[in-house]
């Protein structure tokens, strides 16, 4: 089985084991802060994907949200549920997020969202899907056609919201920045900001995005590195430069 196809086997096995336990949580710790929680099912999930790979890779390094922090040449790169408050409190947008990276670069990545049956996947090189279906994003110019998002962020989230939302149709937020970024690919959304995200949230949508023909940009309107912490803007490229302006606050 090539790496691709147990990516997507796995995802699709964690997605029916979470399905089964949404919004049914007994065990939620807190990590850093009160919006910052880890389930039973986070670790569960975790351990699911981490067994598979690692029996059938075992020279490839894991870079996991709860806590297997590996380098290696081979990298998978793991966010079991990413969207973890949706999960706990029954709301739909939560996510499997696994990218593959060899010498740093992505090589694959793959973001399941179980409630909806989405299978996003974008390879290097080969474009992204959507359930199998290729995508593409059409470029877009008029800020005010289009439906964009931003994820949380103290000190930042509400100047920018304020700042664009008389010029663009509206905000959406979600609260997973994994689906998010992957609906920038899809052409659902037009815009998705993520500060100070971990390269477990996007790493796999990343490639989905850039494969989609997607601009991905840093707050310095650079290209950023997906296995560093930051700031990241998915755009369609049409709207790129302009979305990066309003994040200039
Ligand atoms: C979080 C979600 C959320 C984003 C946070 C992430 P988690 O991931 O993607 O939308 O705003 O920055 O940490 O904790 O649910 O895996
Ligand atoms: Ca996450
Ligand atoms: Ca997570």
């Amino acid at each position: 089985m090539t790496k691709l196809d147990l990516t997507i086997k796995i995802s699709r096995k964690v997605g029916y084991y979470l399905m089964q336990h949404w919004g049914d949580t007994k065990e939620v710790k807190q990590k850093s802060s009160f919006s910052d929680l880890v389930t039973q099912h986070d670790k569960i999930a975790q351990k699911i994907i981490i067994d598979s790979i690692k029996n059938h890779f075992p020279n490839d390094g894991i870079l996991a949200e709860e806590g297997v922090f590996e380098n290696a040449e081979n990298l998978w790169v793991i966010d079991p549920i990413d969207g973890t408050i949706n999960y706990i409190h029954g709301l739909p947008n939560f996510a499997i997020s696994i990218a593959y990276f060899e010498q740093k670069k992505p090589v694959f990545g793959v973001v399941y969202s179980p409630v909806l049956n989405e299978m996003f996947v974008g390879i290097k090189n080969q474009g992204s899907y959507l359930n199998g279906e290729k995508l593409r994003i059409k470029s877009k110019t008029k800020l005010e056609e289009t439906v964009g998002s931003v994820g949380f962020s103290n000190n930042f989230t509400g100047l920018f919201i304020s700042k664009i939302e008389n010029k663009v149709r509206r905000i959406r937020i979600l609260g997973s920045a994994a689906i998010s970024a992957c609906y920038v690919g899809a052409g659902k959304f037009d815009f998705f900001i993520s500060k100070n995200a971990n390269p477990w949230d996007i790493a796999a949508a990343f490639l989905i995005v850039k494969e989609a023909e997607g601009k991905i940009l840093n707050l310095s309107g650079n290209e950023p590195n997906p296995l560093e912490k930051g700031s990241f803007i998915f755009a369609n490229p049409g709207i790129s430069n302009k979305i990066l302006e309003f994040t200039m606050i």
